[in-house]
């Protein structure tokens, strides 16, 4: 499929049009569309994403951080998740917010984060592996698969990632649209605003993304990244 079919594809999803991805539409919860932006203000598209970097946006609200990243392998679709971006479904983007205790990218330091290279864990029948491209949360160490829908391949996570629901236009410009799975944004904020309140500099933790939301890498985004 190339890209122009591929994202009047997604295009068609969100105007409602019958494709075979109708039952992922009717999944998804939709959260007012915010289109993203590398931090120079240019305008993030399919073809600027280098494999295997990762980066951080706020969405659906600007204090709840997201992952953005283009795997090094195709995401395809899972149960109600549509599937990585592009030709490849290599693009997607997760709730960067650990479905365990909640641990997540802060800006001081951050405990979970995309690991490109090989990183070994138990899984849940206590065999050891060794997999790259995987988020990987080392407050009790729950690891999750960002190419199979954000499920938990090890540790106390008792759910898989909630997948924000990714659209581009004709020029491959991604905006965030939604959010699949269960999503934490609403205890999130509950728990953390005062602090994100401090950290983020704003009186209003529950202000939508907006139009546009800026994709910071994210060994920039967190001034301390703890890998295990
Ligand atoms: S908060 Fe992520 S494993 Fe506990």
């Amino acid at each position: 499929m190339d890209r122009r079919r591929f994202t009047t594809l997604c295009t068609g999803l969100l105007a409602g049009a019958a494709t075979a991805h109708a039952n992922a539409r009717d999944a998804h919860t939709p959260y007012p569309a915010t289109q993203l932006a590398f931090t120079d203000d240019t305008d993030v598209t399919l073809d600027s994403l280098k494999t295997g970097q990762a980066y951080i946006f706020g969405y659906p609200y600007r204090t709840t951080p997201c992952f953005l990243v283009r795997l090094a392998t195709s995401a395809p679709g899972n149960g109600s998740w549509p599937g990585g971006m592009d030709t490849d479904q290599s693009v997607v983007a997760f709730s960067a917010i650990c479905s365990h205790k909640m641990s997540h990218p802060a800006k001081p330091i951050s405990h979970i984060s995309y690991r490109a290279e090989p990183v070994s864990f138990y899984d849940t029948h206590g065999k050891k592996q060794t997999h790259q491209g995987v988020i990987s949360c080392c407050s009790e160490r729950s690891v999750y698969d960002p190419a199979n829908a954000g499920q938990v391949l090890s540790g106390p996570a008792p759910a898989p990632l909630a997948a924000i629901a990714l659209s581009a236009d004709e020029q491959g410009r991604l905006s965030a649209v939604g959010s699949y799975g269960v999503d934490q944004y609403d205890r999130f904020l509950e728990k953390f605003g005062f602090r994100l309140a401090m950290e983020y500099g704003v009186t209003d933790v529950r202000a939508r993304s907006g139009n546009r939301s800026q994709i910071v890498r994210a060994e920039e985004f967190s001034t301390q990244q703890v890998l295990c």
